[in-house]
């Protein structure tokens, strides 16, 4: 199943069509398209419904993959690969890999954002805001390989390792808009900047 998360922590499924490339699809023609569709399209969700068929073809051809991808790092549990990058590009392209036992931060991301699960189970968690810096939690989902998850700006999430092995994931997100990105404590229900 491939997922979309909503601002208030909703999981709707996601749906897309199949879509053929141009053979084979390598990463700058899928980047060239990515543009394309977010000079084309405003939508957030009907973005992710039209680049996610673009991220699974692309990840069917690019099996040089296996070897960019980089062990999770002992002491922060996570490593991330940059797949492409330009002064100001304003888009990320990731590998991320997460250690068995690791989790991230209670977090937005200001952007829309896609998560392709290539090896491994995540958990992820979600919370809605509720007054001032207050966030509770709503629901969590399990996504294995295979299976893409996407979010909206607002969307509030963690993840955590789901199994003992380490997860890899290709990870795809807009350009953020820094003063609306936070990190949350539960607990404390407050919010910073990051
Ligand atoms: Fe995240």
């Amino acid at each position: 199943m491939n997922w979309f998360i909503t601002d208030t922590g909703d999981c709707q499924s996601l749906n897309f069509q199949a879509w053929q490339p141009i053979q084979p699809y390598r990463l700058y023609r899928f980047l060239t398209e990515l543009d394309d569709i977010l000079h084309e399209i405003e939508d957030d969700r009907q973005r992710l419904e039209a680049i996610a068929p673009r991220v699974c073809e692309f990840l069917e051809t690019a099996t040089w993959l296996d070897t960019a991808y980089v062990p999770p790092d002992p002491q922060r549990g996570c490593s991330v690969s940059n797949l492409y990058t330009e002064p100001n590009y304003p888009l990320t392209v990731q590998l991320v890999s997460w250690h068995p036992g690791a989790k991230s931060t209670i977090h937005n991301h200001a952007t829309w954002g896609l998560v392709a699960m290539l090896r491994g189970c995540e958990r992820n968690r979600f919370w809605r805001r509720t007054t001032g810096d207050g966030i509770e939690e709503v629901g969590d989902r399990i996504v294995c390989a295979g299976e893409v998850i996407t979010f909206s700006p607002g969307a509030i999430h963690q993840i955590e390792v789901f199994g003992d092995e380490p997860t890899i994931s290709f990870n795809l997100y807009g350009e953020t808009d820094f003063p609306r990105r936070f990190q949350f404590d539960a607990i404390a229900q407050t919010a910073e900047n990051f």
